[in-house]
């Protein structure tokens, strides 16, 4: 079978990875790629955000299954021109994709079909008064604002103090973030525990796939600006069994069943992000209709059973027919490496050294993001460069595993939180 990956990240690094482990693989594609997937896939340089490219690329290349990284490409409509031409996509519709690409929307759909989540309303951009005044109707701060649209992980803003929310509702309406703050998602602040679980959809089933946990700032101890993920490890322990079960149960198979009804049947992995807490159970922070990054890297790297039937299921259907897969029991933990001064402006150019020796640390692989290759160098190219993950009987084992790769790594201009999944190893 001829896989074509979408997308250039550790995320699809980590598919590639696991797919080309596959018996059913006989060849995978990549669009863009990058230079760590160039060695186990033939890339592309057509972008994942340039639709007629990849429909172009899909159309010479006829491949069996497309799988589609990142969420900019799906909210844009790929996975239905893909679809058009007869070609099996892993990944959302536009208008299901609309449960990313539509914070108001996302909420809607929520309230329509009874799925936990905070309270809020919308607000366009004639509205700042009324958004002003409905910051009256919670407890205090923390606020939660949300620009209704993707703004690169960065459309979400939670205010100290009220004269803070008041500034930011009239910059976000103002066009803080373009057309995607157009309008804005006020929402109650949820406390808790936070945790990524992942199930698999053909548009009629939902299949559980796995838990992990995220960490989100840029600084240790949680501290600095949010990020697009600076480390995962899965399993989180909040998403026990039983957890795992409500989340279904409660969330997962609500939506999937929702957006059947209402004319969007979800095909691809949905990624529910969740808040926790005694009081709550599980409440959905937001919905991704995409694998996370670097989420994924530590469930593939978990996963026994190979994915691809699954995978196609999603594609096709027919995902009732398949069992959940198997994980093995080992936890996987993974700590990204990034260049100075990411979220800003990161500093690039420099020179990657012993990449090769890191990789020789047991039981760790090194997943490349933003990496580019010149000549036999491998040289930074981006925010988030490398995703080292490693796997061990206990987290502990794979934490010391997964730093001691990093710590052989030679890139002086790069960094890393020290301190990935403290909250599991607080927990003992
Ligand atoms: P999002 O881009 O929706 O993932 O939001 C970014 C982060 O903001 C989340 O990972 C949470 O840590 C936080 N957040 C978003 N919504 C809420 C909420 N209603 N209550 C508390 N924290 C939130
Ligand atoms: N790591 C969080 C995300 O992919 O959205």
């Amino acid at each position: 079978m001829k896989i074509l990956i979408v997308g250039s990240g550790g995320r699809e690094h980590a598919l590639a990875w696991r797919l080309k482990q596959s018996p059913r693989v006989t060849q995978i594609i990549a669009a863009p790629g990058n230079p760590g997937i160039a060695q186990l896939a033939e890339c592309v340089p057509v972008a994942a955000d340039n639709i007629e490219g990849l429909v172009d690329l899909a159309r010479i290349e006829r491949p069996n299954l497309v799988i589609i990284g990142p969420e900019v490409p799906l909210v844009m409509g790929l996975a239905d021109k893909l679809r058009a031409i007869d070609i099996p996509v892993f990944g959302p519709s536009a208008r299901a994709a609309m449960l990313e690409g539509s914070k108001g929307f996302s909420k809607d759909f929520m309230a329509k079909h009874n799925i936990p989540t905070a309270r809020y309303r919308r607000f366009d951009a004639t509205q700042a008064a009324e958004a002003k005044a409905y910051l009256d109707t919670f407890d205090g701060p923390p606020y939660v604002l949300k620009a209704d649209g993707l703004a690169a992980g960065k459309g979400v803003v939670i205010p100290e103090t009220k004269a803070e929310a008041e500034a930011e509702i009239d910059a976000m309406l103002g066009g803080r973030f373009g057309a995607a703050s157009a309008s804005l998602v006020i929402e109650e602040f949820m406390h808790g525990e936070e945790a990524s679980f992942f199930a698999l959809c053909d548009g009629e089933t939902a299949v559980a796939l796995a838990g992990a946990q995220d960490h989100k700032r840029a600084g240790d101890g949680d501290t600095g600006p949010n990020t697009g993920g600076m480390g995962a490890y899965s399993p989180a322990p909040i998403l026990d069994e039983a957890m795992q079960s409500r989340v279904m149960e409660e969330i997962v198979t609500p939506t999937v069943n929702g957006m059947k009804k209402d004319g969007r049947p979800f095909r691809g992995v949905l990624f529910v992000g969740l808040m926790i807490d005694e009081k709550h159970g599980p409440r959905v922070v937001e919905y991704n209709v995409r694998f996370g990054d670097p989420e994924c890297q530590v469930i593939m790297t978990r996963l026994k059973d190979d994915p691809l039937p699954q995978f196609l299921a999603c594609a096709i259907g027919g995902l009732a027919g398949c069992a959940r897969l198997e994980r093995i029991s080992d936890p996987a933990v993974t700590v990204v490496m990034a260049g100075a001064g990411y979220p800003g402006e990161p500093k690039k150019g420099g020179v990657i050294g012993k990449l090769k020796e890191a990789g020789k640390v047991p039981g760790v692989i090194i997943f490349h993001a933003g990496t580019t290759q010149k000549g036999d160098d491998i040289i930074a190219s981006g925010g988030r460069v490398l995703t080292i993950t490693a796997t061990a009987p206990t987290l502990q084992e794979a934490v010391i595993r997964a730093y001691e790769a990093v710590d052989t790594i030679d890139w002086p201009d790069g960094f890393c939180r020290r301190d990935i999944a403290w909250r599991a190893l607080k927990r003992g």
